[in-house]
């Protein structure tokens, strides 16, 4: 199944919108990939990209959590280095072969990076969305550069 973006994920900062949009299009490729049992070449550039993506965008939401000097910064900065550091080893646990793409570690797996995906850009990325709502600034004063986007 499709991992579906409705509206109720926006955050309300176009840039980061577009970043999760994104986030989720790649997590749904790799799903895809693994259901067909693609080649492991596939998957493993698959699981690459999502690894630069992640890294990608939580360097742009900490560059706007700067600039902004959002008061949770430290917080939400730890759980993007929780959630790097938990796909890493996800990740090297599959290229060990520890996780042989069979149904259930498929879902496993699907629904570990779903999860943490999803409830994170409900909860602490939601929150930043409404503090630089309501920051006199306003929203996209201060967005990211864009330059190392590596899906561009
Ligand atoms: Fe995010
Ligand atoms: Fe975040």
């Amino acid at each position: 199944m499709e991992l579906r973006w409705d509206d109720s994920y926006n955050i309300g900062v176009p840039q980061i919108d577009e970043q999760h949009k994104r986030l989720f299009a790649i997590i749904d490729e790799l799903t895809i990939a693994l259901r067909q049992g693609k080649g492991t070449q596939i998957i493993a550039n698959t699981f690459a990209r999502l690894a630069d993506y992640t890294h990608y965008h939580f360097e742009s939401e900490e560059f706007i959590m700067q600039r902004y000097n959002y008061p949770r910064i430290d917080e939400h900065k730890t759980m993007h280095v929780e959630f790097k550091r938990s796909l890493a080893i996800l990740i090297s646990r599959w290229q060990d072969g520890e996780m042989m793409v069979n149904v259930d570690t498929y879902n496993t797996l699907r629904d570990w990076i779903r999860e943490h995906v999803t409830s994170h850009t409900r909860n602490a990325d939601q929150s930043l969305g409404i503090f630089i709502r309501l920051h006199p600034d306003g929203v996209n004063t201060h967005r990211a550069p864009e330059d190392n986007d590596p899906e561009a």
